[in-house]
């Protein structure tokens, strides 16, 4: 059997210029929880967009629930779920209608309609606001209600696209645990982008490193920390360092490699408390003056710094996120008006 999505070599160019996604392939297997990582403007929406038939390919092909996503993109569509970036109920209606007016668009059956419905506002747990405008309903609740909406038509292939950008930590948590118990009742694949690193890590099966319009590392979230290959030490120099510095780090006994970003090194080491007080003594005793050490044990930060050689900066990518997404919105009207 194929694997629910496939995509090989793909390609988007925006207005023959932007190079959104450069190149990129993966396949996604059956009841997997798949993470797409990556910073503002990676490529993660387009390639949603792409694969969800919603956004012609520049290059490459793909395939999602058994069918080529160019050809049958109608159909596509009616097999996955999609929760887009951007809110999409309709404010000005209930909850429920919006319920009921996905399950209209998608042909859900009559009989099965008011089951469904109440069955997934009680799961989702805005049972007792089921008939109030969702215009007043709470960040969360809308999100909930917007997964309820992907996920009438009982699709096979569910596609969450920053499922939880501008919840609070509560708001997310209780966002996943409604999509883990989905996915476990109904056995859906899942494809998630996202920029949180600690959600890729606690909710993903396997996750793609995107950045720049391409996948830098793929594997699950242990197998990319142990990439790694240990803690890693970062030692801050008053005077910003040198080749000697360099050569006294290497010199210490585990270290497996050094790398100096900007201002500050990297030492590898696979247990970083030991070599501490070791490299303090060294550098005190060959004059060099530290002006701080701290450990870090692999995390994905980690891993996002190792194959992009920048940090991840989350506090500031989150600003910068409701920034694009407004910017995208306003580009996917008039790419819409021109298509
Ligand atoms: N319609 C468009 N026209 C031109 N450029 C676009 C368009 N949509 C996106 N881009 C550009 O393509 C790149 C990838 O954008 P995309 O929205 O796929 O990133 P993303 O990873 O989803 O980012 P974010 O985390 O901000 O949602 C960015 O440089 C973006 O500015
Ligand atoms: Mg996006």
């Amino acid at each position: 059997m194929t694997d629910p999505i496939t995509a090989t070599d793909l390609v988007k160019v925006y207005a023959g210029k932007v190079r959104a996604v450069d190149g990129v392939g993966f396949s996604v297997r059956e009841g997997e929880m798949y993470g797409f990582l990556g910073p503002n403007g990676a490529g993660k929406t387009t390639t949603v967009q792409m694969l969800t038939g919603n956004l012609r390919l520049t290059g490459g092909s793909a395939s999602v629930a058994g069918l080529d996503v160019v050809r049958y993109s109608h159909e596509v569509k009616r097999r996955i779920g999609l929760v887009f970036q951007e809110s999409t109920a309709d404010p000005d209606l209930t909850g429920r209608e919006n319920l009921e007016l996905a399950a209209a668009l998608f042909g859900v059956p009559l009989r099965t309609t008011r089951s469904t419905i109440d069955s997934l506002l009680e799961r989702m747990q805005i049972g007792d606001a089921a008939d109030r405008l969702v215009k007043t309903y709470s960040g969360g609740m809308r999100r909930r209600l917007e997964l309820g909406v992907g996920i009438i038509h009982s699709p096979s292939v569910l596609f969450l696209d920053e499922p939880t950008l501008g919840l609070d930590p509560q708001g997310r948590a209780g966002f996943w645990r409604y999509v883990l118990e989905l996915r476990k009742d109904r056995g859906m694949t899942v494809f998630v982008t996202t920029h949180y690193l600690d959600e890729a890590d606690t909710y993903c099966d396997r996750i793609a490193i995107i950045d720049h319009g391409k996948i830098v590392a793929t594997g699950t979230p242990s197998e990319l920390k142990d990439r790694l290959g240990g803690d890693v030490v970062t030692v801050r120099l008053t005077n910003g360092g040198s080749a000697a510095v360099e050569t006294v780090l290497k010199g210490l006994p585990g270290v497996v490699s050094v790398a100096k970003f900007e201002d500050v090194y990297r030492v590898k080491v696979p247990r970083g408390e030991e070599l501490i007080p070791r490299l303090v003594e060294a550098c005190d005793q060959s004059g060099i003056r530290l002006a701080g050490v701290s450990l870090k044990r692999p995390s994905l930060d980690e891993v996002f710094l190792e194959f992009t050689g920048r940090e991840y900066r989350e506090d500031e990518g989150l600003t910068a996120t409701d920034r694009a997404v407004r910017i995208g919105q306003v580009q996917q009207a008039f790419g819409r008006a021109r298509r």
